[in-house]
């Protein structure tokens, strides 16, 4: 009925108007597409039809280790919403508000990433490396962007904004998709000229990154302290693109009575799969059995796989003057890979099953030594090549969190931001950020053993209860395969790769 009445009296174009009943078109063709792609069986299924924000508090709830939590979706849109929260207890969700379209945060923030020069998809985390930068001087600005309501929600002064009105243009570049401008000429009028993507960042830009930051967590705490009291609870999933903002998850409990904080791996649109699956599971009577402590659901390759695939390769090896060399005994394989990052050699270090989500958990990830000042340099010059601005993330031991952070929680899935301790932070240059905070990976040796072991063996060497680890990839989506990892260790300037028990050096 909403969506109706958006379009009878808003009057918004042609365009958008033909791109949503196209949208609704594509939506009748999954059953057509379900069964191309599981033939005869989907005469034997049942559909269900889960909307996109119960979808995502399904996946932040039903997955999660709390009985009873606050759950919270925020996002850019999905089925005319943007944001849905309420409390759920064993199997049962019920919300209590939702915000609608055109009014959306992920939105706001897409439009100031678009506006700071960063056009691509996903980009809004090099906006949120950026701010610590910054001032939040232009958070005045900001509040004429985005009101806050007594419910919890929130508005945006739509006079900023055109998607509500356009259909705005998108197209896929280099398998991602690409946007229009969301937002209007009076956004440059209120916060001057917009950078484009070639301009130098200026102080300017980085005091509107922390700005618009600072305003992302206004309404984020301002929506969690209504649902808190409403709720009475201290247990808190999050869901949706925007709980990806990691810095705002790792301010929670300073700034609000909640207490513990979840986010399964992929909360953003990926992780409305399985938000979908438990919902028709719980709707047909299943009960909770599942948490997901950890990521590693994807693909794995077995011994004997990757043998082949380094006898097939052993004549480009041998012509980069790699060496190679198997060392079964875990103990072992460990303590010579970490007297290696302590001597500052990049390590490619390539592990059983893939992570499920954006981040690289020590299945497939880049790791080096955090102690040395010079490893970000080093990093983006040998193999990232990324904006410098960006920071480097480490992964601890579980248990030596609380003696290196100012907050203690299990971060598996490096869905929060902690401030390292100051005496801490010279001690690990690398990974910490401008504003002494670190985007930390907790490692539990029950979840993942070979990893816990290896960092362990670096602090037995070092007294450091952490490497830095960033995702195993170039500019690329993140390996998968030993042969993606393999091209990607010959192609860069990385010293070691460990895949395996295989340890190839040169
Ligand atoms: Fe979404």
């Amino acid at each position: 009925m909403r969506k109706i009445g958006y379009f009878l009296f808003k009057r918004p174009s042609i365009n958008l108007v033909l791109s949503r009943l196209r949208n609704r078109r594509a939506r009748a063709a999954i059953p057509v597409l379900l069964e191309q792609a599981f033939p005869g069986e989907t005469l034997r299924a049942k559909l269900h039809r889960v909307e996109h924000h119960l979808a995502h508090l399904s996946s932040a709830f039903h997955v999660c280790p709390f009985d009873r939590a606050a759950v919270v979706s925020i996002d850019g849109f999905g089925d005319f919403s943007s944001a849905a929260w309420g409390s759920a207890a064993g199997c049962e969700i019920s919300t209590y508000g939702r915000v609608y379209f055109p009014h959306s945060l992920g939105i706001f923030y897409q439009a100031l990433t678009q506006y700071l020069g960063f056009p691509h998809y996903g980009d809004e985390y090099k906006v949120m490396g950026l701010a610590p930068y910054g001032r939040p001087s232009f958070l005045d600005a900001m509040r004429k962007i985005v009101h806050l309501l007594p419910d919890g929600g929130f508005e945006l002064d739509l006079k900023f904004f055109c998607h509500h009105r356009e259909d705005i243009a998108y197209q896929w570049a280099d398998g991602s998709p690409e946007f229009g401008d969301l937002f209007s000429p009076a956004l440059e009028e209120l916060l001057g000229p917009r950078r484009l993507p070639a301009d130098p960042l200026e102080d300017r830009h980085r005091d509107i990154a922390r700005s618009g930051q600072a305003m992302y967590e206004e309404a984020f705490f301002h929506l969690l302290g209504v649902l808190q009291k409403r709720s009475g609870l201290t247990d808190l999933s999050l869901a949706g693109g925007c709980a990806m903002n990691s810095v705002a998850n790792g301010k929670v409990r300073r700034m609000t009575p909640f207490r513990r904080v979840y986010v399964q791996p992929a909360a953003g649109d990926a992780g409305g799969a399985i938000g979908s699956a438990f919902a028709a599971w719980h709707k047909l009577g299943g009960k909770r059995t599942f948490v997901m402590d950890h990521a590693y659901w994807g693909p794995e390759f077995g011994a004997a796989e990757i043998s082949r695939l380094l006898t097939a390769h052993e004549s480009d090896m041998a012509a980069a003057g790699c060496k190679l060399e198997d060392i079964s005994d875990e103990a072992t394989l460990c303590r010579r890979t970490a007297s290696a990052i302590a001597d500052g050699k990049v390590i490619g270090w390539f592990q059983g099953r893939m992570e499920w989500g954006p981040r690289a958990l020590g299945n497939r990830s880049i790791v080096c030594d955090p102690r040395r000042a010079d490893m970000k340099a080093l990093l983006n010059a040998k193999i990232k090549r990324r904006e410098s601005f960006r920071p480097f993330a480490p992964s601890v031991l579980e248990e030596a969190v609380a003696e290196w952070f100012e907050e203690d929680d299990a971060v598996p899935f490096m869905m929060q931001v902690f401030q390292i301790r100051e005496e801490k932070r010279k001690l690990i240059p690398a990974v910490t950020h401008v504003d002494g905070s670190g985007r930390l990976q907790t490692v539990s040796s029950l979840t993942n053993p070979r990893y816990h072991r290896l960092i362990k063996s670096f602090r037995t060497l070092t007294g450091i209860p952490m490497v830095l680890n960033t995702s195993f990839n170039e500019n690329e989506p993140v390996v998968c395969k030993p042969q993606e990892a393999l091209d990607c260790f010959l192609r860069t300037k990385m010293d070691i790769l460990v895949i395996g028990n295989t340890v190839i050096s040169r």
